[in-house]
């Protein structure tokens, strides 16, 4: 746990701001629908994580709540970068949004668990929707910010892969297979539902077959990585940022 306090803390000290400067270069018929289908993650990076700090601090593990504050950070940097890039890109912040809410619906109905496998998807359907859109839009401030976001969620994959893998194997064989089971039908329901929501932005960014697939392998991966006995060494942990990194 205390080298992911380093990790996140060493990543803090370096991390880059987003001000875009000047306006974003995106075709005319493309910027309406990309504002708001950013507009509608930048939603869902915003919360202020109470409910999984309460539920972390229930467990009486200082160092996760810690852990999980730096994580939030980081989900806050998003947001923020977000809504710049919706504003300048002429569209506006959502208040609320049906997705956003039903999210935090699911996510408050067990322990911090449950919160996180919840999370869990959430960060691997949003690394494949920011690593869709950082290989196609051709302005280099939004590429930037794109693929910093998709870098930063493979880290935060790798993390949550950490605490899921110690979760599960202190379960026995029978319900660790209802585990993978349910996850597995949970993730791809969210799943079309992400597709539904940004099916304009996603056709015109690889399409969506490519992002069914793209978050299926994914998934593949996080599953065998949680399912291997040992630490997430570093350079599992890279293999998942490396997932990210490859929007060039
Ligand atoms: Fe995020
Ligand atoms: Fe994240």
């Amino acid at each position: 746990m205390t080298s992911w306090l380093q990790r996140l803390a060493g990543r803090r000290a370096r991390r880059p701001e987003f001000f875009p400067r000047g306006p974003l270069s995106v075709e005319a018929d493309f910027a309406p629908a990309l504002a708001r289908s950013l507009a509608r993650f930048q939603l869902g990076e915003t919360g202020d994580g109470s409910h999984l700090l309460a539920a972390a601090a229930k467990l009486g593990d200082a160092d996760r709540v810690e852990l999980l504050r730096r994580f939030l950070d980081e989900e806050h940097d998003h947001a923020r970068w977000l809504g710049r890039a919706v504003e300048a890109l002429g569209g506006q912040r959502l208040e609320r949004h049906w997705s956003a809410s039903a999210f935090r619906l699911v996510r408050r109905l067990g322990g911090v668990e449950t919160e996180l496998i919840v999370l869990m998807a959430a960060e691997l359907l949003g690394a494949t929707y920011y690593r869709a859109l950082a290989r196609h839009v051709r302005d280099p401030q939004l590429r930037g910010l794109l693929g910093q976001i998709a870098r930063d969620e493979g880290v935060h994959i790798a993390l949550h892969v950490d605490w899921q893998r110690r979760h599960l194997h202190q379960l026995g064989p029978v319900r660790r297979a209802l585990f993978r089971v349910g996850f597995h039908a949970f993730f791809r329901a969210v799943c079309v539902m992400v597709m539904l929501d940004h099916r304009a932005v996603l056709r015109r960014c690889g399409g969506l077959r490519s992002y069914w697939r793209a978050s299926g392998d994914l998934l593949a991966r996080v599953t065998a990585a949680q399912l291997r006995p040992c630490r997430l060494t570093g350079r599992a942990l890279l293999r998942f940022r490396h997932l990210a990194v490859e929007t060039a």
